[in-house]
Order: C-alpha cells, then sequence, then structure tokens
C-alpha cells in the first residue's frame, strides 16, 4: 500500500471487534513509534502496553464520563497504550527553555502517529485518547512520581460495520436517533437514505459533525442501484453544480 493509501485510509476506530491483538503486530507497531523523530534523538517516552483484561477495563475507566458520553468505547478496546512521557536530555531542555517550547510533546505526537499508521498497516484500528484521569492512569500503572502521561491509544481489530439506516429528509431528528442507536450499539457508520431533491445536504455535516461517525452510503432512489457509496469530495461538489440536490 502506499504511504498516501495508508493515511487516506486511517481513521479513529471508535468500534471493536472482542478480539485479541497478536503481540507481534503489536510490536511493529511499537517498532514504528521507536523509529520516529525526536529532538536530539532523545525519544523521551515509554510504552506500556495494557492488556491485562483487568487492569485494562480500570484504565479504560479512567477515560470514560459517562455524564458527558465521552470515550465510552474505550472499554471495548482489547489493548490499550499509555505513553508516558520520560524526561528530556539536559541539552533538550535547555534549547526548550530557551525557545519556551517542550519539544517532548512534538516528538511524543510524532511517534504516536507512526503507531497509529502501522497499526492501520496491520489491519489494525486506532484512537489516540487525550481526554482521561491522568491522575488515575498513573495510580494504576504505577508511573513513577513527576512523569506525566499525555496520551492513551486504543488499539484492535475493527469491528465488523454496524451501518443505521437514516432518513436524510428528517433533520436534526434523525442525529437525534443516531445518538439513542448509538448508545446501545458500537455504530460504525451511517447510511442516508432518501438523499434525493427533497433532502438538502447539510444533514451529512450535522450526522459527521455530532455523531463523529462516517456517512459510508447514500441513497438516492428505491431501488438497490441508487445507493451509492458516500465520497466527500464528489459530494461537495455537486452542492455548486447547476443541478445540486434539494
Ligand atoms: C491528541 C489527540 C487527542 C485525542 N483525544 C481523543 C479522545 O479523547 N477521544 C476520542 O474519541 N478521540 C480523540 N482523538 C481523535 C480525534 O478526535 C480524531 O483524530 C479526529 O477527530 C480526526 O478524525 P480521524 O482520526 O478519524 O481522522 C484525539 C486525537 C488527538 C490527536
Amino acid at each position: 500500500m502506499s504511504f498516501l493509501d495508508l493515511a487516506l485510509r486511517r481513521r479513529s476506530t471508535r468500534s471493536f471487534a472482542a478480539e485479541l491483538v497478536e503481540r507481534e503486530r503489536i510490536e511493529r507497531c511499537l517498532e514504528a513509534a521507536r523509529l520516529a523523530p525526536s529532538v536530539g534523538n532523545g525519544q523521551p517516552w515509554r510504552f506500556v502496553v495494557v492488556d491485562d483484561p483487568k487492569l485494562r477495563s480500570a484504565v479504560a475507566a479512567a477515560a470514560i464520563n459517562e455524564i458527558l458520553g465521552i470515550n465510552r468505547f474505550v472499554s471495548r478496546a482489547p489493548v490499550l497504550v499509555a505513553v508516558v512521557m520520560e524526561p528530556a536530555r539536559a541539552y533538550v531542555r535547555i534549547g526548550g527553555a530557551l525557545k519556551g517550547k517542550d519539544y517532548r510533546s512534538f516528538d511524543i505526537g510524532m511517534a504516536v502517529m507512526q503507531f497509529c499508521l502501522q497499526a492501520e498497516e496491520e489491519g489494525l484500528g486506532s484512537c489516540i485518547i487525550g481526554w482521561f484521569d491522568e491522575r488515575k492512569v498513573r495510580r494504576l500503572l504505577g508511573v513513577p512520581r513527576g512523569r506525566r502521561v499525555p496520551l492513551l491509544v486504543a488499539l484492535g481489530r475493527p469491528a465488523d460495520e454496524v451501518l443505521l439506516v437514516l432518513d436524510a429528509t428528517v433533520g436534526q431528528n434523525s442525529v437525534n436517533q443516531a445518538r439513542a442507536f448509538g448508545e446501545a450499539l458500537p455504530l460504525t457508520g451511517i447510511v442516508l437514505a432518501k438523499m434525493d431533491g427533497t433532502a438538502r445536504g447539510g444533514v451529512i455535516v450535522t450526522v459527521k459533525d455530532e455523531l463523529g461517525l462516517p456517512i459510508k452510503f447514500v441513497g438516492t432512489g428505491e431501488k438497490p442501484d441508487r445507493l451509492a457509496p458516500f465520497d466527500a469530495q464528489r459530494f461537495a461538489a455537486s452542492l455548486f453544480a447547476d443541478d445540486a440536490p434539494g
């Protein structure tokens, strides 16, 4: 696969199959992360792989906020990886102080990205998690005092598709409907039906923005051949064409 194909294919995965991930695949992701550039080649990170079920569910719980509905999917990830920020080398610290930057965040961002791209190459899904109770995670993993844990990565085989069919003419109600289904099922995408003359494209933006779910197919008629894979670029272009929908 070309690099551009890999970059195009990678998406945050928020729905995982309940399957263990082989150690060798995780190790290749770690190797890709290790090869990432870092300031002064300091590699100021440590990746802690959490796949013990009990510990993993405790770490997952630290990322979930039930009231705000944030990160619930993390509890279904078969592997969680915590990234511990290690102290920078003295000259990197001095350089950072002179320039007013903590270079370690850049380094970790790049290493995590290489980890996620290798995961994609392995047929695995990943999602970077920045919203979690860091103190809890540090305590659970026995991270030494003074070390930060800036990110977690959820990793696993993506679940088979669970698609919800929405009626594009219903507007905001569709979004409420999808939200309710999403609480009960690990949805992986949306099929928008009735995207014909009566529906404006706006609902597509609303669904993506509010639910964070990709639109997989769009239906413009009642026959199977009117169901087409959704192509965002072509759709956006069609909005400005003379025969724009709606
Ligand atoms: C530093 C960082 C922190 C993130 N934290 C979270 C998070 O806590 N929960 C989540 O669901 N997604 C999180 N994401 C994923 C982003 O929402 C996602 O990458 C973005 O919406 C783009 O979507 P894509 O990854 O599918 O291309 C995070 C991404 C980054 C880079």
